[in-house]
C-alpha cells in the first residue's frame, strides 16, 4: 500500500464510493475535512476518532487486499494522504482568529473572514449542490441540518465569532417581544441556542430587508430581544447595508444584525461608511459570452415585457430588469421573498435573472441573460472563484449568499472592537 499516493477530495463524488460508503446525512466526509484543515489549532482533535474512522474506510475501499488497522489509517493522516488544499482559498497559515460559518451556502461570509486573516472552524449548510461550490473552493465539506444535535455536537468550543446568514421564517408570537422559546422551530431558535452554548466574542447575521417589517415587526423584536436580553449581548440598532456602497455595481439591500458578548464590555458600534467608489455594470462585464447560451429569443424578451407588464398593472414586482452598461442591477435573487413566503417557482426561473441590453449583437436589441461569473462578481466574489456547478444551480447559490465586500467592511469593524485586527 502506498501511503504517499494522494487521495482526491473528488473521489467522494465518484458515484461507486458514494454508494459503498457516504449515505445521505451522513457528516464523515464533513468530520474528516474539519479534521484536515484545523490540524494546527487544536480544534482537530474534536474530529480526530471520525477523521480516522472514515479513513480506515476509505483506504479499504481502496486497497481491499490490503489489511487497514486504526493505526495505518492513523498514519495515513499524518503523512497528509489526502489532498484537500489545491483550492483557490485554502487555510491561512497564521490565522489571528477563529469563526464558525452557519447557513455556509457557498461561503460568502468564510470569504470575507478568511480574507481578513481567520479560521473557520465549523461551518453547515445542507443543500448538496451548495455543499460541491463550497467544497471545490475551501476543501472543506460543510455538515449538515443544523437543526439536528447529531450536527451541533461538532461545533468546537472557543471560537471568537459566529456568522449566520439564516433564512427567515414567520415566528408565530403570542406576546409582542417574544423570547427564546418562542422562537422554538425557526432556524433563528438554532443560532440562539449556539451562541447560549458556545459564547461566542461576537455574533454577525445577516437576512433580507423585509425582515424589519416580518409579521408587523414582531420577528424583528424577538430575535432583538432573545439577543440581548436573554442572552445579554450588546446589540446596537440593525442596519440596512447596500452592496453598492461598498464597490459593487448591485442595489442589494440586506440588513445586518451585530451582537457583542457582555464580557466584552463594548456598548458602542458603527457601521462602515459607504465607499466613495462607483461601479457599473460595464466593470463586471463579461466580454466573451456564447450567443446560444444566454442570449434570448425576440420572442421571448416579448414573453418576458409581456409578464412583467401583466405583473406591474396589478401592482406587482416582476423580478427582471434590461441594464445599460452604465447602470446597476437589481438584487440577484432567487424569488426573492417569494421564498420566505413559501411560493413555488415554476421552472421559468430565468424570469427572475437581471438582463442586460448588449448593441448590435444577436437577437435584434442583443438582449442576454447575466452569466453565472457577471453574478459572482455582483456579489464581489474573485475570479479565482471556481463555480462547478450548472448554471441553474449557480444563479440559485450566488442570488442566495451575500455580497462579500459589504459583509468584510462590516465583519472588519467588528473585528476592530474586539482587538483582533487594526
Ligand atoms: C440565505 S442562504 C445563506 C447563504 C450564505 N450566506 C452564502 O454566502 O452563500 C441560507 C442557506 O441556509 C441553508 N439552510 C437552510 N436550512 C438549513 C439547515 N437546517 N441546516 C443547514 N443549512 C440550512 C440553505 O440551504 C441556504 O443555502
Amino acid at each position: 500500500m502506498d501511503l504517499k499516493e494522494k487521495i482526491s477530495l473528488e473521489t467522494f463524488e465518484n458515484k461507486q464510493f458514494r454508494i459503498k460508503l457516504i449515505e445521505p446525512e451522513n457528516n464523515q466526509e464533513a468530520v474528516l475535512t474539519h479534521y484536515l484543515h484545523n490540524s494546527k489549532n487544536g480544534v482537530s482533535q474534536f474530529y480526530k476518532k471520525g477523521a480516522v474512522d472514515f479513513t480506515k474506510e476509505i483506504l479499504e475501499y481502496k486497497y481491499p487486499e490490503e489489511k487497514i488497522t486504526t493505526k495505518v489509517a492513523e498514519e495515513a493522516l499524518q503523512y497528509g494522504i489526502f489532498d484537500t488544499f489545491q483550492v483557490p482559498f485554502p487555510p491561512l497559515e497564521n490565522p489571528k482568529f477563529k469563526f464558525i460559518d452557519l447557513f455556509a451556502g457557498i461561503g460568502g461570509f468564510r470569504l470575507a473572514l478568511q480574507n481578513l486573516g481567520g479560521k473557520c472552524v465549523f461551518t453547515s449548510e445542507w443543500d448538496k449542490e451548495a455543499k460541491r461550490t463550497y467544497k471545490a473552493n475551501f476543501g472543506e465539506t460543510p455538515f449538515g441540518d443544523i437543526t439536528k444535535e447529531e450536527t451541533k455536537k461538532y461545533i468546537p468550543d472557543g471560537f471568537d465569532l459566529l456568522c449566520a446568514g439564516f433564512p427567515c421564517q414567520a415566528f408565530s408570537i403570542a406576546g409582542k417581544r417574544g423570547g427564546f422559546e418562542d422562537t422554538r422551530g425557526t432556524l433563528f431558535f438554532d443560532v440562539a441556542e449556539i451562541i447560549k452554548r458556545k459564547q461566542p466574542k461576537a455574533v454577525f447575521l445577516e437576512n433580507v430587508k423585509g425582515l424589519r417589517n416580518h409579521n408587523g415587526g414582531k420577528t424583528l423584536a424577538t430575535i432583538l430581544n432573545v439577543l440581548r436580553n436573554d442572552l445579554g449581548y450588546f446589540v446596537p440598532e440593525p442596519q440596512i447595508v447596500n452592496a453598492k456602497d461598498f464597490g459593487v455595481p448591485q442595489n442589494r439591500e440586506r440588513i445586518y444584525i451585530v451582537g457583542f458578548h457582555p464580557n466584552t464590555g463594548i456598548n458602542e458600534f458603527t457601521y462602515p461608511t459607504p465607499l466613495d467608489k462607483k461601479v457599473t455594470f460595464a466593470d463586471i462585464k463579461e466580454k466573451e459570452v456564447p450567443a446560444t447560451k444566454y442570449f434570448l429569443s425576440t420572442q421571448y424578451v416579448q414573453t418576458l415585457e409581456n409578464h412583467k407588464a401583466r405583473h406591474e398593472s396589478k401592482g406587482n414586482g416582476f423580478g427582471f430588469q434590461i441594464i445599460k452598461d452604465n447602470e446597476i442591477s437589481n438584487a440577484v435573487v432567487c424569488g426573492g421573498m417569494g421564498r420566505e413566503r413559501n411560493l413555488v417557482l415554476d421552472h421559468r426561473i430565468t424570469d427572475f435573472t437581471p438582463t442586460t441590453h448588449i448593441k448590435g449583437t444577436v437577437n435584434r436589441e442583443g438582449i442576454r441573460k447575466m452569466t453565472p461569473r457577471e453574478w459572482a462578481r455582483l456579489q464581489g466574489f474573485p475570479d479565482s472563484y471556481i463555480i462547478p456547478v450548472a448554471d441553474a444551480s449557480a444563479y440559485k447559490q450566488f442570488g442566495n449568499s451575500v455580497a462579500v465586500p459589504a459583509i468584510q467592511a462590516t465583519a472588519k469593524e467588528i473585528l476592530k472592537l474586539i482587538n483582533i485586527i487594526k
